[in-house]
């Protein structure tokens, strides 16, 4: 259940995401504000909700609208317009939510004060069909009431998990951020595999997809590890096994995998600046 008043600051793919996720959860729609530069016509979830209040600009936010929470979804490169107008909003004592990839939490205080309540959201793309995973990071001033509360939000868009050291974000985003991307490449790989194996475009595209997602459904019911998953499907001397021997050789999936990670992990720190 979403309780507490709302700001949501951008209403795009993230930001729609996450709506959408609260309505189900029961937000009263008289309870958020929604800044979003094309006003309601630009909201696709407003338009289902006609008490949800959506604005274009944070100047046109009543005065007497305190929110509980303010959440930034507004693209990176904008973030230096945007961040700073809201921090008249601090001494009200929100807690400044972020999903701004690469924005840090000192970042946030730096343009809100000191003493701002902030918390930092990585969620993935996968959050737009409620299935995300998304790392949360809050600031030591964070209450542990606006950390639930947080906790609450991020968790209608899936799943959440906490990180002690704000560092790690970068590694995070490698993994969970970016990771999507890397299993949507194994499906188009796996369909090409399969094309050059003989079978017709599109069929093998059919098969590629239904086995990257049965395989993650299988991994998401978490009764088994992936190890014990892939031993399970492996005979000796089997097919599967044929195929593992080529994947699991000194330079296959795993150290390729290790070092895209390391890339990614080094790319995120380099953005972050
Ligand atoms: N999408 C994901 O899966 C994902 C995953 C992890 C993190 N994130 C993070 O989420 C943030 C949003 O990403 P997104 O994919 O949702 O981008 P998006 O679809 O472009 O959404 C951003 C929204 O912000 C609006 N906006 C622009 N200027 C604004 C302003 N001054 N005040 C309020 N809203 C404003 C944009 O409106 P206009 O289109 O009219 O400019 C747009 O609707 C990014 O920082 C990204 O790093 C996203």
């Amino acid at each position: 259940m979403i309780e507490g008043t709302i700001l949501l600051v951008g209403c795009g793919k993230m930001g729609g995401a996450l709506l959408d996720g609260w309505f189900k959860r029961g937000l009263n729609p008289v309870d958020a504000i929604v800044v979003e530069p094309g006003g309601r016509g630009a909201v696709s979830p407003c338009t289902s909700h006609r008490a949800l209040t959506c604005l274009p600009t944070v100047k046109d936010v009543p005065r007497d609208f305190r929110p509980d929470v303010v959440l930034y979804a507004v693209k990176p490169q904008i973030a230096d317009d945007v961040v700073p107008a809201y921090a008249s909003f601090a001494a009200q004592r929100p807690v400044f939510l972020s999903v701004i990839a690469g924005k840090t939490t000192g970042y946030f205080q730096k343009h809100l004060g000191a003493n701002a309540a902030v918390v930092r959201a990585m969620p993935n793309t996968p959050a737009s069909i409620g299935k995300g995973a998304s790392v949360l990071y809050a600031a030591a001033t964070v209450s542990e009431v606006q950390r639930r509360v947080c906790e609450v939000l991020m968790s209608a868009v899936g799943t959440v998990e906490w990180i002690a050291d704000e560092s790690w974000m970068d590694a995070v985003t490698a993994v969970s951020g970016s990771g999507p991307a890397y299993v949507f490449l194994l499906a188009e790989c796996l369909r090409d595999a399969g094309i050059e194996a003989g079978l017709p475009a599109d069929l093998a595209a059919r098969l590629a997809t239904a086995t990257v997602a049965g395989a993650g459904a299988l991994l998401e019911q978490g009764d088994l590890p992936a190890e014990k998953l892939r031993q399970n499907v492996t005979s000796p001397n089997g097919t599967t096994a044929a195929a593992l021997d080529v994947l699991m050789a000194a330079d296959g999936f795993k150290p390729l995998l290790a070092r895209a990670v390391a890339a990614a992990t080094k790319r995120s720190k380099e953005l972050a600046g």
